[in-house]
């Protein structure tokens, strides 16, 4: 699967979004090491603390079907589906990367007209925390 086809796989997911609250909806496509796609959207609740990142929400998906090797994250995100500008991962969805990737694991960004930024994990989270 190319760069390309993650991202659209995040637009995709980005529909689903759930985001009554701030009307900023994310999109995440999780690429296995074996080839298979997780999607993930972000989920928010009324009592803001629960919210779920979209990342998080396709990490968990696998991770919950016994999936924990992973070679790319695409992630799109915007104001009402609208995408405008590249939506990097939160610290904590950078954290949760950490406890199952490496540091060469891809973060993929999808940008207005089709944009697109790559960084490793490595880059977005140096020296990062691990037992
Ligand atoms: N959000 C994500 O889904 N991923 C990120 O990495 C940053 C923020 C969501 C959380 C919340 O539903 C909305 O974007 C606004 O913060």
């Amino acid at each position: 699967m190319n760069k390309k086809d993650l991202v659209n796989a995040a637009k995709e997911a980005m529909k689903n979004s759930y985001s009554p609250y701030s009307d900023f909806k994310v999109g995440a496509a999780l690429l296995s090491k074996d080839g298979k796609v997780y999607k993930g959207c972000n989920i928010e609740n009324a009592a803001y603390g629960p919210s779920n990142c979209a990342e998080r929400t396709a990490i968990f998906k696998a991770v919950s079907e016994g999936v924990k090797d992973f070679e790319a994250i695409a992630i799109v995100g915007g104001k009402s589906g609208i995408i405008e500008d590249f939506c990097p991962p939160c610290g904590v969805c950078r954290q949760v990367m950490a406890e199952f990737c490496h540091e060469d694991f891809k973060i993929i960004l999808g940008g207005k007209d089709d944009d697109i930024k790559e960084f490793s994990l490595g880059e977005l989270l140096p020296e990062s925390f691990g037992l």
